[in-house]
């Protein structure tokens, strides 16, 4: 089978021209060449999808499934024009941050979505609008033969985001340094992940049977305590935690969930409470599964050790002596 990947430079693409060229099929990406390096065995055209000219490389010859990992209603946009009708099957990868709320558990795929994004460009703040439009168009112009896949919070090796490697990797650090790890008090928030080499192998299986349809993509709801159970399990860590408080966190200027001086995965907005609850059904009934996650932990964690464990300025996570200064301020923590 012949797949296009647009991208497939970054991470989750190149997962996605891996799993074919794997499965066996010749893979094609389609990227300007700027975020890395595709996977050995994979084609590289280059092309900036801001110049519809971009796919002149690749619209003249049909395409068993387009994979896309666009955030831009403009990329969408031109692939729709340049591709539509090359495509047997199509499958775009979208996000859970499509929908206008997070607060109940177990989202299903009819939840209600965010306006659509006007513009082509859409900025970063507006990244769920972003998909909704990116969405829209892929369904317009392909209908039955789209796949829309919206992936909660992804994990595993390569993860630039450096939110689920925090967790083995801090208790890794921290095993050598003697310290304890900061936790967050409350262990029985909603957690959910999938590892970004299921959701690749997934989204080329399923495209290449032609599976279509809007389904909801992650992993088996837990908990936020069965995630750090895990992470530390997986890190032979056998030191000491504080469980410290949402109040406390605040206080101490710690961001929830993800980028810079963030306690990754922490959610304690009650708005937010649901974010990592996706229901899966449908997914799961279409052939996705989900590897066990002490198997995606403990690749994260090699993947951090490559790193650096005690690296500074993470895209996610505190730094480890910001980790122990909040430590040190934080009244009312409970050591475990
Ligand atoms: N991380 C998560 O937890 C999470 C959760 C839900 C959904 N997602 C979704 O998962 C996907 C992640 O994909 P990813 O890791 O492969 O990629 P990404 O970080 O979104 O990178 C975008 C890809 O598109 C290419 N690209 C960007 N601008 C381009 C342009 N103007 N012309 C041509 N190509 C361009 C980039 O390659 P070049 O820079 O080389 O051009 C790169 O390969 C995204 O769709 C994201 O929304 C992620």
């Amino acid at each position: 089978m012949r797949i296009l990947v647009l991208g497939g430079t970054a991470w989750l693409g190149r997962e996605v021209a891996r799993a074919g060229l794997a499965a066996g099929h010749s893979v094609t990406c389609l990227a300007r060449g700027e975020s890395g390096a595709v996977p050995d065995g994979a084609r590289l055209v280059i092309g900036d999808r801001s110049d519809p000219a971009a796919y002149a490389g690749v619209a003249g010859q049909p395409w068993d499934l387009v994979v896309d990992v666009a955030r831009q209603p403009g990329q969408v946009r031109t692939a729709m024009a340049a591709l539509a009708d090359r495509a047997e099957h199509w499958a775009f990868v979208s996000s859970a941050s499509v929908y206008a709320v997070h607060e109940a558990q177990l989202r299903s795929e009819s939840t209600a979505l965010l306006p659509a994004y006007d513009g082509d460009v859409a900025p970063p703040e507006a990244y769920g609008e972003g998909k909704v439009a990116c969405e829209r168009l892929v369904l317009a112009a392909l209908g039955d033969r789209a796949l829309i896949a919206r992936a909660g919070l992804l994990a595993g090796p390569g993860d630039p985001s450096d939110r689920v490697g925090y967790w083995p990797g801090r208790f890794a650090l921290a095993g050598q340094d003697g310290g304890p790890v900061l936790v967050p008090e409350r262990r029985d928030r909603a957690c959910q992940l999938l590892d970004v080499r299921d959701l690749a192998g997934w989204l080329v299986d399923a495209g290449l049977r032609r599976v279509g349809g809007i389904l909801n993509a992650s992993g088996e709801v837990t908990t936020l305590g069965a995630v750090l159970d895990t992470a530390a399990a997986v890190a032979a860590y056998d030191g000491s935690t504080v469980a410290v408080g949402d109040e406390a966190l605040q206080a101490a200027q710690v961001e929830e969930f993800m980028g810079p001086r963030s306690l990754p995965l922490w959610l304690a907005d009650p708005q937010w409470a649901g974010f990592l609850s996706l229901d899966t059904t449908r997914a799961h009934a279409a052939g996705l599964t989900a590897r066990p996650m002490a198997d995606t932990l403990a690749d994260a964690l090699h993947w951090e050790r490559e790193l650096g464990l005690a690296r500074t300025g993470r895209r996610a996570g505190l730094d480890r002596a910001d980790e122990l200064a909040v430590l040190g301020g934080a009244a009312g923590s409970t050591a475990s």
